[in-house]
């Protein structure tokens, strides 16, 4: 890859940044050297009830895996993100809420969040939740999605939400795991101007998951959904009733704040678990820098409540620090593709969050729709949950930022908790398709396969050489895994799962996962969990499911497919087995190519080889290297020949 153009600090940027260049090296170097020391000054950004004694216990060893942060001190997260801001901000907006149809708009003021969460947390206290207990949240992007959250945390809750694109076994499997006693959903969700069903897929889950005692359903669509007295309960008329006031409980630090299901290598979706104290001091601190936000900012991140991009930067970053947010139910491209410069335009966004996808998808809609708005109140550009492909960074920074905003790529991971490399604006010119330099207090190193460290500009494995405070500490459940996931492989360092180079200058950029994790628009999807859906079709002998370059998505799902002896291939079956998964995960996982396989390619021991499977995906026929140890060399030939016989949108050497 060539080397991408500087674009410095806009002028006049730097004069008015949190950080500067001069800060940037300063503090990054102290950072380092003095970690404890560094995070002790950070931590004095909340408020704590018992202030800790102690602010750093860590080893990566694997013998001694340590993780803790501030252990001895106790705090709220509920009081730190709402209540200290209420003397000052209790009729100013804290969320300014569009939901999918452009008419419908809720300003929610801190004075209103805050009544609704103390309510809200004493229904919950009403329903036999104490603290440690789970909740889970399958919600749409509305008020109500951010009042949960808190209300569960303000009682010592832990909140467990679930993208309310996943489906009705996707929610079962997340609620069996987290083993939670109460759900919070909705009527319905409403997207690009269609129903999303909630309850109904509430209902389904709760048929196999029946430990679940109540319900909680949100009124937001007003349709007419099935109602189990005994078990439900209308959140409007529940909160009504409730008591206003509910005191925050102590928490201790390193006590769980909430736990968020992402996707691996098995097939089992992991419930990482975060906790309190580190990952709030973590959130709120590097979301104010990272950002640049002054006092009076307006920030928009488009994630959904279902990922940790919308956790720690759309949710926690911004109510930490008192800011007022935008928050939007619907679509970019509903009623059309100027939606989004639509809201930038009426609520005056000065900081725009959003993920490479998406802009990919907008830019195929070219510069009109952009220009129909005035943009100039944006300042700064944010991109995450993929590399960003320097021409859409381009793009991005031209037609929407009007050439004058920074553009801070985040690089950071649900596991990761908060961001690890960046380019701080007004600190670190940005080069397009690079995620910048490492955020305070972190050590990254790329590492060979023999984990031997890489020094100056290198390629490898992306690792971490020491702890920060919002990192995840185990995974529910499972700590075997947690260990054995990001541990072993590296022993002594923390590995990302991500392959990445660092330039002579420093900068680093993302090369994609190195496991078997494919990234589909910015979602993570487990390609095990793929092929374990289609092979739950009764027709299906085998699959093998791999990513492949795709021009919006970033990887599009490519699965081959062998059929049981006798079955004959057909559209019928194919349409059947994209059902399938988008019943068994979601349509995020929907198959963009499904070809047929009457054999994968496996060596003499049985395994399936993927890297053949992945080149022919993309197209890249003309190097398989190593096909010695493929059992069958005539599968291989099929394969290509299917292949190359078929219509696949972006990949390379499409016939
Ligand atoms: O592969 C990296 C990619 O997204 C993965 C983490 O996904 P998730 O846990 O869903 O969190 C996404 C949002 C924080 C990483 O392992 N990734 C995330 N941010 C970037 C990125 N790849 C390149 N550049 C980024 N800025």
């Amino acid at each position: 890859m060539s080397e991408p153009e500087i674009h410095p600090v806009p002028p006049g940027f730097a004069a008015r940044a949190h950080v500067d260049a001069a800060a940037y090296a300063a503090t990054y170097r102290r950072s380092v050297e003095d970690t404890e020391g560094f995070w002790c000054e950070q931590a004095a950004f909340l408020d704590w009830i018992t202030p800790f004694t102690q602010v750093k216990d860590t080893s990566f060893a694997l013998e001694d895996l340590r993780i803790r942060w501030f252990a001895d001190g106790t705090l709220n997260a509920s009081h730190n993100c709402i209540d200290r801001h209420l003397p000052a901000k209790a009729d100013v907006p804290a969320i300014l809420w569009e939901g999918d149809d452009p008419a419908e708009r809720r300003t929610v003021t801190w004075g209103e969040l805050a009544d609704k969460v103390n309510r809200l947390a004493n229904v919950l206290t009403g329903l036999g939740v104490r603290q440690g207990d789970v909740v889970t949240i399958y919600l749409p992007v509305i008020p109500e999605a951010v009042v949960a959250m808190m209300a569960c945390v303000r009682i010592g809750a832990v909140h467990s939400v679930v993208f309310s694109g996943f489906s009705a076994e996707a929610l079962a499997d997340r609620i069996a795991d987290a083993r939670a006693k109460v759900l919070i959903t909705a009527d319905e969700g409403r997207r690009g101007g269609r129903a999303v069903p909630l309850k109904r897929n509430a209902d389904r889950a709760l048929e196999r998951e029946r430990a679940v005692a109540h319900v909680v359903v949100v009124r937001r669509s007003g349709a007419d959904v099935p109602f189990t007295p005994g078990r439900d309960l209308w959140y409007d008329e529940a909160v009504a009733a409730a008591a206003p006031h509910c005191p925050p409980v102590a928490v201790g630090a390193e006590d769980p704040l909430f736990i968020l299901y992402t996707s691996g290598s098995t097939g089992k979706p992991k419930g990482l678990v975060h906790t309190t104290g580190g990952y709030l001091v973590h959130t709120g601190t590097s979301w104010r820098t990272i950002f640049d936000w002054h006092e009076g900012d307006v920030f928009w991140c488009t994630a959904d409540v279902g990922w940790v991009t919308a956790h720690t930067y759309k949710i926690y970053g911004p109510l930490l620090n008192g800011a007022t947010s935008v928050l939007f139910e619907g679509v970019p491209t509903w009623p059309d593709s100027s939606r989004w410069w639509s809201i930038i335009e009426r609520y005056r966004v000065n900081i725009f969050y959003t993920a490479p996808t998406a802009i990919r998808s907008l830019m195929r809609e070219g510069e009109e729709p952009v220009r129909r708005h005035d943009l100039s109140s944006l300042r700064v550009l944010g991109s995450v949950g993929e590399p960003i492909n320097p021409e859409a960074w381009r793009w991005y920074h031209r037609v929407v930022g009007g050439g004058r905003c920074p553009i801070v790529d985040t690089y950071w991971q649900t596991e990761t908790g908060a961001v690890l490399l960046t380019p701080i604006p007004g600190a670190v010119p940005n080069k397009p398709g690079r995620a910048g330099k490492p955020y305070f207090g972190i050590r990254p190193v790329v590492v060979d396969a023999a984990n031997a460290e890489l020094a100056g500009p290198a390629e490898g494995n992306l690792c971490f050489a020491d702890s920060w405070p919002a990192q995840a500490r185990t995974i529910l459940h499972d700590h075997g895994r947690f260990l054995r996931t990001y541990f072993a492989p590296f022993p002594g360092r923390f590995f990302t799962g991500d392959g990445a180079s660092r330039d002579a200058d420093g900068y680093y950029r993302i090369s994609g996962r190195v496991d078997d994790v494919i990234n589909v628009s910015g979602h993570r999807l487990g390609t095990v969990e793929l092929e374990s859906a289609i092979a739950s079709h009764p027709a299906v002998a085998e699959a093998a499911v791999v990513g492949y370059p795709h021009p919006v998505k970033g990887q599009g799902v490519f699965a081959y497919v062998t059929l049981k002896g006798g079955i004959a291939e057909s559209e019928g079956l194919r349409g059947e087995i994209v059902t399938r998964v988008r019943d068994r995960i979601g349509p995020i996982a929907t198959p963009d190519v499904v070809q047929w396989a009457p054999a994968l390619p496996k060596n003499r021991a049985g395994k399936i080889l993927r890297r053949i499977l992945s080149k022919a995906a993309a197209g890249d026929f003309a190097d398989f290297g190593d096909t010695s140890t493929v059992a069958d060399p005539d599968v291989v030939a099929d394969i290509v020949a299917r292949r190359r016989a078929a219509r696949v949108d972006g990949a390379a050497g499409v016939p």
